[in-house]
């Protein structure tokens, strides 16, 4: 009979027997072919997520319970995903890293239990919770028991927006529906080269349309980030992706009942940027980019942008203002003019939405001439996808501070965060311009005959054209009626930002009582 203290060492070795074979995930050859093809491991990538040695794993001896298609004898070390939690900055996060080595990191009944375990535990604890996606998708032998997984998962993609920042990692494949995990989570990141996603493969669309594309053309990361818009963050390399998120992670609180992490600034919150005054051209038809007017104002190199590549013609990012982060959304006047667009539209309204249910307050800057034109946008259907934004600028609570800058026309000075919409603070630059639309288009409509009948119709278009520029295109107009609080100099715009949101901080309003709105989608 061994002694207790044998059988103690007999169970000890066990354990760590145990424990290695998990860590050894889908073993040597298949990890060597995964380093082959650019990637790392589900335990690297943790590795270089979270803060040194601050990972904790959790279920890590989940075995599936599959019988069917030989997966009796078949063994999936930890399931094929990493399940845990670990710190980002000395803060913590909850992780799921799927684990190609192990059967392609493919989603079965218990590996969807372990995502769903470790999300529940973030939702309860209130912690972001990041995924890191390298998968085949459902586990083709588990049948309807994987697809109940990914359901599952989905339900609590839904149940947790708003609660918890949760953001995707696509660091492999993922496919069908598999896809809207990531669709469903406010941020998505992509590796260049090894990340794609696709509800049908190039082999069912050549056969079903006869288009013959690739797997990058057709959802890698470059196409996501810059044509569909699923993609907000795309990097390089593995390594520099999963900096990126610890940066994204740097500007969220760990849930909507915090505010966002405020860092003691370096920056004076009086600074006066007297080179502001040579950004914006008085000249409404000059382009200018209005990352040169962003960039200075804000605490220095804070800016951290969201969706860089998709729809330039609005940005959008988190900065911070005298430490404390905040969400900046402005027309970009050298793309399409600065114009809102279908695809503009939606991605400033997600991202307003974001920030408003974390507690971010929005900083917004308008030089837009108003909706783009088009039989495209109109078949598209800005009217509703245009709509977004106002729903979104309307239904947010966070301060709202708005700076125009030049030309804000139409509905489209509406939808940027006006007065109207609720903004707390409008300032005005004095190059701004209020106006239903733009002198020469104005002139042309409600002079219309009295251009006709002059004499020299050019010439008196021209003279119509001043009168109204004269009259309307200002921001004294609309700071006459009180709908902007104050026309400033451009280089005291940060101190004045400042100003305003030192003053919203203690902000308090609430909407009335309802179980949901119904955004236009
Ligand atoms: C079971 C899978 C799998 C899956 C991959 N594997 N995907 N096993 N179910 N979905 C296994 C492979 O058999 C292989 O096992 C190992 O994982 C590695 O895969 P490879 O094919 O060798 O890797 P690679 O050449 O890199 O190709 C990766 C791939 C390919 C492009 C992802 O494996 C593939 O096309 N898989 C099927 C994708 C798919 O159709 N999934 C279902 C999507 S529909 P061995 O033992 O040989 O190493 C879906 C519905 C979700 O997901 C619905 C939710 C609502």
């Amino acid at each position: 009979m061994p002694s207790s203290r044998e059988q103690l060492e007999e169970k000890l070795r066990e354990l760590r027997d145990r424990r290695r074979k998990v860590y050894e995930g889908g073993g040597a050859a298949r990890i060597e072919r995964q380093h082959k093809s650019g990637k790392m491991t589900a335990r690297e990538r943790l590795n270089v997520l979270l803060d040194p040695g601050s990972f904790v794993e959790i279920d890590a001896f989940v075995t599936h319970r599959a019988r069917d298609f030989g997966m009796d004898k078949v063994e999936a070390p930890g399931e094929g995903v990493v399940t845990g939690y670990g710190l980002i900055d000395g803060r913590a996060v909850g992780v799921a890293a799927q684990d190609f080595t192990v059967i392609g990191g493919s989603l079965g009944e218990m590996h969807a239990s372990k995502i769903v375990k470790v999300m529940d535990l973030c939702a309860k604890v209130g912690i972001p919770f990041v995924s890191l996606n390298d998968s085949g998708g459902a586990r083709i032998q588990e049948g309807v028991d994987a697809l109940k997984g990914y359901g599952d998962i989905f339900f609590r993609n839904v149940q947790y927006s708003g609660v918890i920042p949760q953001i995707s990692v696509i660091m492999g494949p993922c496919a069908g529906g598999a896809v809207y995990s990531p669709a469903l989570t406010d941020f998505v990141f992509m590796v260049k080269g090894t990340a794609n996603m696709f509800i049908t493969g190039p082999q069912v669309i050549k056969a079903v349309t006869g288009e013959d594309v690739s797997v990058e053309d057709l959802g890698g990361a470059l196409i996501h980030s810059q044509v569909s818009g699923v993609a907000h963050f795309v990097a390089d390399d593995e390594k520099r992706c999963l900096e990126m998120v610890r940066a994204l992670l740097s500007y969220l609180p760990s849930n909507n009942q915090e505010d966002p992490p405020y860092v003691t600034p370096s920056d004076d919150p009086g600074r006066i940027e007297p080179g502001l005054s040579d950004v914006v051209p008085v000249d409404p038809n000059k382009p200018y980019d209005m990352y040169a007017l962003i960039e200075p104002i804000v605490d220095r190199g804070t800016f951290f942008e969201v969706s860089r590549n998709y729809a330039p013609n609005i940005i959008t990012g988190f900065a911070r203002f005298n430490g404390h982060v905040v969400g900046i959304v402005a027309s970009q006047p050298l793309e399409k003019a600065g114009c809102l667009d279908i695809n503009a539209s939606d991605k400033a309204s997600r991202f307003v939405r974001f920030c408003d249910a974390f507690n971010i307050p929005l900083v917004t800057f308008a030089d837009v001439p108003g909706y783009l034109p088009g039989v495209d946008q109109e078949y598209g259907g800005i009217i509703r996808h245009g709509a977004k934004l106002l729903y979104a600028y309307s239904e947010a609570t966070v301060p709202k501070v708005t700076v125009i800058v030049r030309k804000a026309y139409g509905g489209a000075y509406i939808a940027m965060c006006s007065r109207h919409l609720g903004a707390d603070m409008v300032f005005a630059l004095p190059t701004a311009e209020i106006a239903v639309m733009g002198p020469e288009g104005a002139a042309n409509i409600i002079f219309r005959d009295e251009i006709a009948k002059a004499p020299d119709p050019e010439a008196a278009r021209q003279a119509k054209v001043k009168e109204f520029r004269e009259v309307f295109a200002n921001p004294y107009v609309a700071a006459s009626r009180g709908y902007v609080d104050d026309v400033i100099e451009p280089e005291e715009l940060r101190p004045k930002i400042i100003g305003a949101l030192e003053l919203c901080r203690t902000k308090s309003e609430s909407r009335p009582v309802k179980k949901h709105g119904n955004m236009p989608v």
